[in-house]
């Protein structure tokens, strides 16, 4: 049945299908050969990941066009392998790398994109990190449990009385944006604009990419950023007690304070980053509890950090990230040239059973419980202590409001690979 879907292979590349990729190097690579948006892999790509994982340590994803790591001790250490990183261009240039010009309709993405502490490396990276790192240690995040908490409640509040909801729509969607725009010090009523800017800009990582989509994130890029700059303005003018506030008025080691642009660029991926993914772990992880732990009401009040974890390892919201080798370098006796990427697969290195017992099975007592979804090494997420509270009182609330929780319809998953998320999770009790 695998085979059927998969094809898997031992053969040498085509160079016309591979690009850069290089046959002397690559003839023995095993060759994984499936469509990243076929439906049934979309649905349920665990199988695939294990079948990748006994193929070999590196295989050539051909649709992808590079080569991916599944395993868990290949994943966690190339987060870590300061010979990669998530951007090429500070140590090459365009015309080296044999890559073609940008396409111009895409600019205004890119100009954002150029202060994007997720796409830079070091010396930049480290220094705009270092302005985010203060505001996201435990203690301050601490700060915001009352607030999450207030925002739980009275979601469920508005919604008790039906006997039935969408835990995507109605509850994690709403939580999560309503969090991290509250931590910013951006209305919360924006809410809903919000989300749409926000999906609209991340649409352009899918594996389904096209003009219009495209086309999509620009715009949103444009208006999103107009907005940004606005507020940014304003808390020039009249600081608060807010996270933009701290980015306006903060200065580095050397006394530097940050550019308009950089915090436009900040504001707009921590709003981005902090809900997307918080709402995609909390659907996929509500479905896994109700589907693999029947009554679990009382063990999820009573743990729900345990509970957390383990929904983190067992469905991840993000499935795959990249890296560029940022010089000539050998993985696995695999050779890769400056320039060459390597996807990361997260979600198939939290399932690898040479790492985690039993990786099928949810078991939120699962201890030690070291996942890589929240990544490794310098761009590890920062917003991973928010993420975590965030999760436990939501899932905390709604179990001990609904104890009896059950799954009302069959869970639609998203049509996007790498962004694992439920289009809806319709529940009753
Ligand atoms: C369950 C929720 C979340 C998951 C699974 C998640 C996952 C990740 C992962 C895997 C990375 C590393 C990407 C890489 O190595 O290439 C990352 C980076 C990042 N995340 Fe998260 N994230 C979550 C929530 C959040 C939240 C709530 C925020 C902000 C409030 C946030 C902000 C960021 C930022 C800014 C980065 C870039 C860090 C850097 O490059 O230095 N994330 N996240």
């Amino acid at each position: 049945m695998l085979k059927r879907r998969a094809r898997i292979t031992r053969s040498p590349y085509s160079t016309k299908l591979v690009g850069r990729w290089h046959d002397a190097w690559m003839a023995a690579t095993p060759v994984f050969d499936l469509d990243p948006c076929d439906p049934a892999f979309v649905r349920d790509p665990y199988p695939l990941y294990a079948a990748m994982r006994d193929l070999g340590r590196v295989c050539a994803w051909r649709q992808l066009g590079h080569r991916c790591v599944a395993r868990y001790d290949d994943v966690n250490a190339l987060l870590r392998d300061r010979r990669f990183g998530r951007q090429i261009l500070h140590v090459a240039s365009r015309e080296e790398l044999g890559w073609p010009a940008p396409a111009a309709h895409l600019g205004p993405f890119h100009d954002f994109e150029r202060h994007s502490l997720l796409e830079l490396e070091p010396p930049r990276h480290t220094r705009l990190r270092g302005f985010v790192n203060a505001a996201f240690l435990p203690r301050q995040v601490d700060r915001a449990a009352a607030g999450i908490e207030r925002l739980a409640q009275e979601l469920v509040d508005g919604f008790a009385g039906r006997g039935t909801c969408d835990v995507v729509a109605d509850y994690a969607a709403p939580l999560a944006v309503g969090v991290i725009a509250e931590f910013l010090g951006v209305p919360r009523d924006l809410g809903p604009r919000l989300l749409a800017w926000s999906h609209d800009m991340v649409a352009i990582y899918q594996a389904r990419r096209d003009r219009a989509i495209e086309d999509r994130t620009v715009a949103a890029t444009g208006e999103f950023s107009a907005f940004m700059r606005e507020v940014v303005g304003t808390r020039r003018r009249e600081p608060r007690d807010d996270f933009l506030s701290q980015l306006v008025t903060a200065s580095d080691g050397a006394g530097r304070g940050l550019t308009d642009d950089e915090i436009v660029t900040m504001g707009i991926l921590l709003l981005n980053a902090g809900h997307e993914a918080t709402v995609h772990a909390l659907g996929n992880g509500v479905r896994a509890i109700l589907e693999h732990v029947p009554a679990a009401a009382a063990d999820v009040v009573a743990s729900p950090a345990g509970h957390v974890e383990e929904m983190l390892r067992f469905d991840a919201p993000l499935h795959m990230f990249t890296r560029y080798a940022l010089e000539d370098v050998e993985v696995a006796g695999e050779g890769f040239r400056r320039g060459d990427v390597i996807g990361l697969l997260l979600a198939s290195a939290n399932r690898d059973p040479e790492k985690f017992a039993a990786p099928d099975r949810f078991d939120a007592a699962r201890s030690p419980n070291p996942h890589v979804s929240f990544g490794a090494g310098i761009h590890a997420c920062v917003g991973a202590p928010l993420a975590r509270l965030e999760m436990q009182v939501a899932l905390r609330v709604l179990f001990e409001r609904l104890p009896g929780l059950r799954i009302a319809e069959p869970p639609r998953v998203k049509d996007a690979w790498h962004f694992r998320g439920l289009e809806s999770l319709r529940v009753a009790w």
